[in-house]
């Protein structure tokens, strides 16, 4: 399924904080969406999943969701949202809560999301007996458990150690290898953002405009290669570069004001 996002605009009162968005999410890519802080990236990931109304465009789906969906447009947060009284097993099954299943399904996707996510095991745990890491995936499975169209991540790995974070990351593109997901990844992270996107769009400072969307050029298999790490590094420094600018500018801005 692909998502359409046609002159997209929203302010909270009167501040403006996005501006004349056009963008399409396509069918099975990854988007990675970057942009200083407070540049409308979590305004809009709400958005596109429908718990906010923008305040000017649209926003339209194409395409069939997956078999099975139950809801097309599905989050994963960043502080990973489980209730500690609530089993492993009771907080993906939480995703499930508002729709009408048969016992027998309920059960069957609650165990295929966390056999997914490698916590077969843990069912029966509670959060507080996870690492951060295993918690993630506990939130990652919870939102597979509704078979999404479209996942959106709002920097799902920043409350995580760089090491399980890049653990998690190369777990989420084997799960995305087998299932194809469409899914916009909101990070501050440009490795992240260069080791999981097709395509990475940069915001502007706020109100965020789209500055540039850049197409990740090389396979995602060959992105670890060493022949390959120049590439990635001048892609790096380029996203880097537009992002110091914006930020400078916002600054400048504020100076301005005072
Ligand atoms: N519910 C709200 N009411 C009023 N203002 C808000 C609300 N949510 C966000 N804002 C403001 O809108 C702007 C954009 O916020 P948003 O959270 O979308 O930015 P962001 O790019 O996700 O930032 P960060 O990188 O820090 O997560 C910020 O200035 C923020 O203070
Ligand atoms: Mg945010």
């Amino acid at each position: 399924m692909e998502l359409l996002l046609e002159g997209v605009s929203h302010a909270y009162g009167d501040l403006p904080v996005l501006e004349g968005i056009d963008l399409t999410v396509r069918d099975g890519e990854i988007l990675c969406l970057i942009g200083p802080s407070g540049s409308g990236k979590s305004t809009l990931l709400a958005i596109m999943g429908g718990l906010l109304r923008p305040s000017g465009g649209r926003v339209a789906t194409r395409g069939a969701p997956p078999d099975g969906c139950l809801n097309p447009l599905t989050y994963v947060f960043q502080d990973f949202a489980l209730l500690p009284w609530r089993t492993v097993a009771g907080n993906v099954a939480l995703a499930l809560e508002h729709h009408r299943l048969p016992r027998g399904e309920r059960r069957s996707r609650v165990g295929n999301a966390l056999a997914a996510m490698g916590l077969g095991e843990f069912a029966g745990a509670f959060p507080r007996q996870l690492s951060g890491g295993m918690r993630q995936r506990v939130g990652i499975a919870r939102a597979l458990v509704v078979r999404p169209a479209v996942l959106l991540l709002d920097e799902p790995l920043s409350a995580l150690d760089a090491q399980t974070r890049d653990l998690l990351t190369e777990e989420f593109l084997t799960l995305w290898r087998r299932e194809r997901t469409t899914a916009v990844l909101v990070t501050h992270n440009l490795a992240e953002a260069l080791r999981l996107g097709d395509r990475v769009a940069v915001l502007s400072r706020r109100p965020g405009r789209l500055r540039e969307i850049l197409t990740v050029d090389v396979p995602r298999d060959e992105r670890s290669r060493p022949e390959r790490a120049g590439r990635l590094a001048e892609m790096s420094a380029h996203l880097w570069s537009l992002l110091r600018t914006e930020a400078q500018a916002a600054d400048r801005e504020l100076a301005d004001r005072r």
